[in-house]
């Protein structure tokens, strides 16, 4: 997509600014974040929140660190998702994962970091007028703490080789995906001083297409190569994972994306025009193939 395509380039930049080089003592720590924040990922929470500014009428610039700090909780929860005590993944982002590279211990402590740096990089912000330094860091701790990431990831885990019912399943995905989505959309409406109801609408919407993002997650863990996935295809099987297609079936899975991503159109229509980018986003997660 040619919108995600013009924000990447940017997005890492700006990711480059605000971490310390890999040549910082100990550069041990430092080359392993690097490693995976920099590994080639899709980029897609932080072109999300650039995108929810643009709609909110916001500049680039006061989206920007927002968007560099949901991309290191993102890289984070991946570095720890892949670890043997996790998922056990060997490869991410079309490379070996980071504990591969560096061991666990040094993997682990990478994701600890990176976790951090993202509250320094949304402390280190100039301000916004209508959201407060506190507004923001609590928006980002709630949506990666352990009522949200952490309480789907463990649901995730115990959940392993369990008959789950569609109900539960649906709150692994909305807590373990679903919220980190939906919190990069949200600081990108708050960092352009959005309206209380555009910010509601932005919920709305980012929640449908966090949702639909893990429920094709799924559908592309059964119907995709490693080779295209750059990660290990049909773990979720292998694994005995609760998914949506072992729950409710392929065609089921498709349909319920379908579903969460005409939710997600609906809740755009607020913003008459504005929303174009936010709008193709959304199309574009339903189409995606990796
Ligand atoms: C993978 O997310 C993990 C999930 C929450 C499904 P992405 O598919 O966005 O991974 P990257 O960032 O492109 O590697
Ligand atoms: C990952 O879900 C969710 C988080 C990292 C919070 P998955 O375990 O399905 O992601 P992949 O398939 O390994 O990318
Ligand atoms: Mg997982
Ligand atoms: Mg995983
Ligand atoms: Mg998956």
């Amino acid at each position: 997509m040619g919108y995600l395509a013009g924000r990447t380039a940017a997005v890492n930049c700006a990711l480059h600014r605000f971490l310390p080089t890999p040549t910082a003592k100990p550069a041990t720590i430092h080359r392993a974040m690097h490693y995976s924040l920099f590994a080639g990922g899709k980029r897609l929470r932080p072109a999300l929140c650039l995108a929810a500014a643009a709609a909110c009428g916001g500049r680039e610039s006061d989206a920007m660190p927002l968007a560099c700090a949901v991309e290191c909780i993102h890289t984070y929860s991946l570095i720890h998702d892949d670890l043997p005590a996790m998922d056990n993944d060997d490869y991410r982002r079309g490379k070996l994962t980071n504990h591969k590279v560096f061991g666990e211990g040094i993997a682990i402590l990478a994701g600890d970091a990176l976790l951090t740096q993202a509250f320094e990089i949304a402390a280190r912000c100039k301000g916004w007028t209508r959201y407060s330094h506190q507004n923001i860091v609590l928006e980002i701790a709630r949506a990666a703490g352990s009522l949200q990431l952490i309480a789907g990831q463990v649901a995730d885990l115990e959940g392993e080789g369990k008959k789950i019912s569609a109900e539960k399943l649906k709150y692994i995905h909305e807590r373990k995906t679903s919220a980190l989505l939906c919190c990069s959309v949200r600081l990108g409406g708050m960092s352009a001083n959005c309206t209380p109801a555009q910010l509601k609408a932005l919920t709305t919407f980012g929640y449908n297409v966090g949702l639909a993002f893990q429920v094709i997650d799924d559908i592309l863990d059964v119907t995709q190569t490693s080779e295209q996935l750059g990660k290990t295809a049909g773990k979720d099987t292998q694994a005995r994972k609760a998914t949506y297609p072992s729950v409710v079936g392929l065609e089921k899975s498709r349909k319920i994306a379908e579903q969460l991503t005409d939710r997600a159109f609906a809740a755009l229509k607020s913003f008459q025009g504005k929303a174009l980018a936010l709008k193709a986003f959304a199309g574009f997660l339903l189409r995606r193939d990796r």
